[in-house]
């Protein structure tokens, strides 16, 4: 047993959302924190009280900023000027779709597992620049199989971007990152720039993007590091920053002038931000961050992750009618099931949640997904079990 979790329990009051309900959806969003809540209602009032719009307030908002960015790229082992401040996953995956410099013909690669969201993005800037698109089978690995060489076979001469998760959002697969970049970087005459949604691992792996050699990493605060909804970030190389334009551009990412002209962009990833956003939910993801580390290290929660989702997937293994996507015990927190007897998932997920257990169903493969986080209790698992061998 992890030596935290002696205080789990009351390191989970500190959860509002954890009192009431047996909660598995930390891959769509996590639970906010009292003290994220605290911080952010305190803020909204000190800007009230002292401002809005003065002198008082502004070193504030640049401090929060600040803070915010370097909380962001102290969890990531990067360093802050390297981190663009979004709302959420999509804004910064967008933000490196939209910025590389696009040639008629250029090929863009991804997988079969990545977000419908991420998937509308690329079939618009494939029309709108007259890209080629091709999609690998990735899902079939789960089991068996290279994920890095069917990532390698399906490279071009001509392929300019891979967009791939770092963690599957359907299946639970998690990817060798450093080992993806190499064969991408290495590819013949012209490296392949390598794109990730992190929107599943960010709060879940312990992480070193630079040692990766990763050139995009875009991530959210609301799900797994339990944020306010609308903080999130973008990791972009310092390599990869010298070829990716900003694309929405505002004050918050120029120079200017003495008489207030433009004269270029900031120099760091602060370039891609782009004007006023909500300061006191910055204030929110410092202080959940916070809290995650006051718990354990990276390393010690994504230990915990894995042994709780371990015990969860031997659980659920167990029972008759209920099969696991994966073969051996998942590689982080989400563990996908399905039911093998033809009844609806999206029943059993409505089943669940009339007795105060929240999973969510998943559309390819057609699944139900629980997320296991470090907060999650072995007596919370147990009521998932008991209550899908019992529906099931
Ligand atoms: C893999 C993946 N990508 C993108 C998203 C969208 O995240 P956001 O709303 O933060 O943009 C999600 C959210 O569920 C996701 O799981």
């Amino acid at each position: 047993m992890n030596p935290n979790n002696s205080n789990l329990s009351s390191h989970r009051e500190k959860f509002p959302a954890l009192a009431n309900k047996a909660y598995f959806n930390y891959g769509g969003q996590g639970p906010l924190p009292q003290a994220a809540l605290d911080a952010i209602y305190k803020s909204f009032q000190k800007i009230q009280t002292d401002g809005p719009f003065c002198g008082k307030i502004w070193p504030l908002v640049q401090e929060e900023t600040n803070l915010t960015r370097e909380a962001i790229a102290s969890e990531l082992n990067v360093s802050p000027e390297t981190i663009t401040l979004t709302e959420d996953v999509t804004v910064g995956c967008n933000i490196a779709l939209w910025g590389i410099d696009w040639q008629p013909g250029d090929n863009v690669l991804l997988s079969d597992c990545e977000h419908p969201g991420i998937i509308a993005a690329i079939g618009e800037i494939q029309r709108r620049f007259n890209l080629e698109v091709s999609v690998f089978p990735l899902m079939e690995t789960l089991n068996e199989g290279d994920p890095v060489a069917a990532i390698e076979k399906h490279l071009k001469p001509n392929t300019k971007l891979l967009a791939i998760s770092h963690i599957l959002w359907n299946t639970g697969q998690v990817l060798p990152l450093a080992d993806i970049v190499k064969v991408c970087h290495q590819n013949g005459e012209r490296p392949v720039k390598v794109l990730v949604d992190a929107a599943q691992s960010v709060g879940v792996l312990p992480l070193n993007l630079a040692e990766t050699g990763v050139d995009f990493y875009a991530f959210t605060g609301h799900k797994w590091l339990c944020g306010p909804e609308g903080v999130g970030g973008l990791y972009v190389s310092p390599e990869a920053r010298k070829d990716l334009s900003p694309t929405f551009i505002g004050w918050r990412g120029i120079t200017v002038s003495k008489n207030g002209q433009p004269t270029g962009f900031k120099t760091g990833g602060q370039r891609y931000e782009i004007a006023t956003s909500a300061t006191p939910l910055y204030k929110g993801l410092q202080e959940a961050i916070a809290l995650h580390r006051s718990w354990g290290t990276a390393e010690e929660r994504y230990e915990q992750i894995k042994q709780l989702s371990a015990y969860l997937w031997q659980g659920l293994s167990e029972i008759n009618n209920v099969n696991c996507l994966r073969k051996t015990p998942p590689e982080a927190g989400l563990v996908s099931f399905t039911l093998t007897n033809g009844k609806p998932h999206k029943d059993l997920v409505d089943f669940l949640e009339s007795r105060g257990i929240m999973v969510r169903t998943i559309l390819d493969p057609d699944c139900v997904r629980a997320s296991v986080h470090y907060l999650t209790l072995e007596s919370e698992i147990d009521r998932l079990i008991a209550a899908v061998k019992e529906y099931s």
